[in-house]
C-alpha cells in the first residue's frame, strides 16, 4: 500500500490507477473498525483499485466537540488497510487539506440543517467541503459511505447531484456489534454502564420497525414508542427520534417504502447515532 500525504502526489497516483481500471475511494477519519473495513470490502468488489483516506477533518467539528480527543490510531489503521488490500492511502496533514485562510465552502442548503445538522451547525458544511476536495483530488469512479451516517449520505448525494460530480455514491449497510450497537469510533468513549445503555439506540429502532411490520404506519406512534423507551433510562438524553424521507430528511407523517427512522442520543459526553431504512419487504 502506497501512503501519500501530498496533494499533487495523490492526484498523480490516482490518475495512474484510473488508467487501467476503475478507482474506488473510501473516505474516513481513521480509528478504523469493522464498519470502515466493510466499506473497503465493498469497494474491492466494485472497483479494480481502492484508495482510502484518513483525515480528522477540523472543518466538521464544532468548537465544543471532540476534535482534539478524537481517537488517532494511524499505525493500526495502516496495518488494517494494508491487510484489506487498499492500494493507495491518502493521509494529508490538517495544514495540507484544510489550510487556514481558505474561504470557499460547500453548503448543501436545507438538508444540512436537519437531523444532526440541528445540533451540529456547520458540521455538514465541513463534511461536504472536505469530501468535495477529496473527490477533486482522487476523481474516483465510485465512493463508498456507510448508511450509519444517513444524513451524511443524503447531504453528499445532493452535493454530487447539484454540482455534477462524476462519481457514483455507494451507501453500505450498518455493521453492528453482536448486541446490535452500531460500530462507531466514539464507542470507545463509553463507560461500561453507558455501553450497556447504548443498546437503546438499536432496540428503539427495532421496536419501531416491529410496529411498522405489524401494520402501524403513523410516524408519531413510532417516535412516541421510541421516546418512551428512552425515558426509561434517565442516564440517557435523547436528541431526536424521527421518521423522515431519506433524501430530503424532511419528516414524513406515514412510514412508506424507504422511510428513514433515525435516532441520536447522549451517553454522558458521548453522542451516538443510529438509524434504519424501512425496507420494501415491510412496506
Ligand atoms: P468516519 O466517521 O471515520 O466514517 C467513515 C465512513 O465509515 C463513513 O462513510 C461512515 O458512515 C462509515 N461507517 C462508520 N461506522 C460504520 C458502521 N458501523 N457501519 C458501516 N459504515 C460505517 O464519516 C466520516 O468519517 C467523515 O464525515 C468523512 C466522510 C470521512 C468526511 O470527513
Amino acid at each position: 500500500m502506497h501512503i501519500i500525504t501530498d496533494i499533487a502526489e495523490m492526484q498523480t497516483a490516482a490518475r495512474e490507477l484510473r488508467r487501467n481500471g476503475t478507482l474506488a475511494l473510501v473516505p474516513t477519519m481513521g480509528a478504523l473498525h469493522a464498519g470502515h473495513l466493510s466499506l473497503i470490502k465493498a469497494a474491492k468488489r466494485g472497483c479494480t483499485h481502492v484508495a482510502a483516506s484518513i483525515f480528522v477533518n477540523p472543518l466538521q467539528f464544532g468548537p465544543n466537540e471532540d476534535f482534539n480527543r478524537y481517537p488517532r490510531t494511524f499505525d493500526a489503521d495502516c496495518a488494517a488497510l494494508q491487510a484489506a488490500g487498499v492500494d493507495l492511502l491518502f493521509a494529508p496533514s490538517a495544514e495540507t487539506l484544510a489550510p487556514e485562510g481558505a474561504t470557499t465552502f460547500i453548503e448543501v442548503a436545507g438538508i444540512s440543517n436537519r437531523l444532526d445538522g440541528v445540533s451540529r451547525p456547520g458540521h455538514f458544511r465541513g463534511v461536504a467541503t472536505i469530501v468535495a476536495k477529496l473527490f477533486h483530488i482522487v476523481a474516483p469512479d465510485r465512493a463508498y459511505f456507510g448508511q450509519k451516517d444517513a444524513a451524511q449520505v443524503a447531504v453528499l448525494r445532493a452535493m454530487v447531484r447539484d454540482l455534477n460530480f462524476s462519481v457514483e455514491l455507494v451507501a453500505c449497510p450498518i455493521v453492528r456489534e453482536a448486541d446490535g450497537l452500531a460500530l462507531s469510533s466514539r464507542n470507545r468513549y463509553l463507560t461500561a454502564e453507558q455501553r450497556i445503555s447504548a443498546t437503546i439506540l438499536h432496540r428503539s429502532l427495532a421496536a419501531a420497525a416491529d410496529l411498522h411490520a405489524h401494520g402501524e404506519r403513523n410516524s408519531q406512534v413510532l417516535t412516541a414508542t421510541m421516546l418512551k423507551m428512552f425515558a426509561a433510562d434517565p442516564a440517557v438524553i435523547v436528541e431526536y427520534a424521527a421518521v423522515v424521507d431519506p433524501d430530503t430528511l424532511l419528516p414524513v407523517a406515514e412510514t412508506t417504502r424507504g422511510a428513514l427512522i433515525a435516532v441520536a442520543a447522549h451517553f454522558g459526553e458521548t453522542r451516538l447515532i443510529d438509524n434504519l431504512l424501512i425496507g420494501a419487504a415491510h412496506a
